[in-house]
């Protein structure tokens, strides 16, 4: 068969690892990830009504109130400050599973809290987990899987993401009706993250290290059969000599300061630009405060957490359509369809809710859910998408780790003023406007600034960075010395 053609003589063909098994249980950090950002949407009411913390108004402090949102964002910022450290020393596994035991803590310090200083802390702790593996699970996963099904092994992990979320709108919609103790429900909401918690921690003690990172720390003989039973076959020669080449551009310490200099910081500025413009649209102001901002749009205290589910499952529904569309469209025309649409969504939302009245909560929840649709084929993906292609291969690893600092440092702005800017503009409408006004900006930075790389090569795209075109025009068809 095949798989003993490709054998060496006398050597039996290795078992093939199932690729799918693993991009599954190290997807599992991705969902982690969109949970326990998540959660805090439906358990913070909750939390501050236990907690008794009341201003003249009767509602928490908004400082405070942003301070428990926003304390996942900044873990997760210092996370992805010291990701890089992780994957180098550790290695990509071990930090897998020290992220799983990080979740693990911050969950039960959450759930188990008995104050409020607590509850942050265990947020503190889930963001510094969160920050990490969403920078390690996908060089993982880009290292084991074999080149045929890779994007769709990365993809997993964005997928999984917008399955945390749904999932929290989920658990949030139903603790919040089944336990009518308000000291209690919250814990539940919290604790139900220890078990993707536990399935990551048990299922990446079963799976491969990195053949990359072994041969990176000379384990050359170990990278090999490892390599051996991801591919499952015995000559792996060609593979080893590849990994024996990029490794040599891996982590030189000259690559971080290249980045602010000339032909790299345009490319640094595009990635940077698209992630503060993706949370300066409002994203997380829905994500993290929906439940407040359907009861301002006129729902019910029984209908604002299933008005949040619905706008989780249309996340889910449209980030699947966006990674069908996006290789086949294009990644220019998607951004421009989604920040004309989300301009215009967040204009009649900004509306809406200037007058407070509650009076079409219909047409605000479409205009939310419609927000979605334009956000998650656009500003949701593109970005990623972007910081991990025009990057050169030398640069790749430092230029994601900045790009994913404006992710988690503009985040934790977007969550931690939310609350504080509605009261200071006066309605919640006249925050949704400022988005709007964002986003008009990024509209702008993304026209001018954004290259069509579609159906390029990694390498075309290199070579056009070092032929001295500029950032816009990387994508453009290399011509051939016959073409001149
Ligand atoms: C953003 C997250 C956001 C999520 C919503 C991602 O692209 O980075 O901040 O919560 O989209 O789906």
């Amino acid at each position: 068969m095949k798989r003993n053609q490709t054998a060496t003589a006398g050597t039996p063909a290795p078992k093939k690892a199932n690729i799918y098994l693993i991009g599954t249980i190290a997807a599992i950090a991705g969902l982690l990830f969109g949970f326990d950002t998540g959660v805090i949407s439906g358990a913070q009411e909750f939390i501050f009504k236990t907690f008794e913390l009341k201003n003249d108004a009767g509602l928490a402090s908004e400082a405070t109130r942003g301070f428990v949102v926003s304390a996942v964002p900044l873990g997760a910022l210092l996370g992805a400050l010291m990701s890089g450290l992780f994957a180098r020393t550790l290695g990509r596994k071990r930090s897998i599973l020290f992220t799983a035991i990080v979740f693990l803590g911050g969950t039960l310090c959450a759930a188990f809290a008995p104050n409020l200083e607590s509850v942050v802390l265990g947020r503190l702790l889930m963001g510094l987990a969160i920050g990490i593996s969403a920078m390690v699970a996908p060089m993982y996963l880009s290292e084991v899987s074999p080149p045929q099904v890779r994007g769709t092994i990365i993809f997993m992990f964005q997928l999984a993401i917008t399955l945390g979320l749904l999932a929290a709108f989920a658990i949030n919609l139903w603790f919040s009706h089944s336990i009518q103790d308000f000291t209690m429900n919250w814990r539940w909401m919290f604790g139900v993250g220890v078990v993707p918690a536990l399935i990551l921690f048990f299922g990446m003690l079963f799976m491969p290290c990195s053949p990359r990172w072994l041969h990176l720390k000379g384990r050359v003989n170990e990278a090999q059969k490892v390599l051996q039973n991801l591919l499952g076959k015995s000559d792996v020669s060609k593979e080893m000599a590849e990994i024996k080449v990029s490794v040599q551009g891996e982590g030189r310490s000259g690559s971080f300061l290249q980045l602010f200099k000339k032909p790299l910081l345009p490319l640094l500025a595009v990635s940077f630009g698209l992630f503060v413009f993706q949370q300066l649209s409002g994203i997380n102001a829905i994500m993290y405060y929906g439940p407040q901002v359907f009861a301002k749009a006129g729902f019910g205290e029984s209908t604002k957490y299933l008005a949040q589910f619905f706008m989780g499952l249309t996340n889910v529904v449209a980030t699947l359509f966006g990674v069908w569309v996006v290789d086949k469209i294009g990644r220019r025309p998607l951004l421009s369809i989604g920040f004309i649409g989300m301009i215009a969504c967040l204009g009649i939302l900004g509306f809406l809710l200037k007058s407070g009245s509650g009076e079409y909560p219909f047409l605000a929840l479409a205009s939310i859910l419609l927000f979605i649709v334009f956000f998650a084929i656009s500003l949701g993906g593109v970005p990623y998408i972007m910081m991990s292609e025009v990057f050169p291969l030398k640069a790749r690893a430092s230029g994601m780790a900045i790009a994913s600092c404006a992710n988690w440092g503009f985040n934790m702005l977007v969550s931690f003023s939310f609350g504080i800017l509605v009261t200071a503009m006066g309605n919640m409408g006249n925050v949704f406007m400022l988005y709007a006004s964002c986003t008009m900006v990024g509209f702008i930075f993304a026209w001018y600034m954004v290259p069509e790389t579609k159906n390029r090569q990694l390498e075309e795209l290199e070579q056009n960075l070092y032929a001295g075109k500029p950032v816009r025009r990387l994508g453009d068809q290399i011509s051939r010395p016959a073409d001149v």
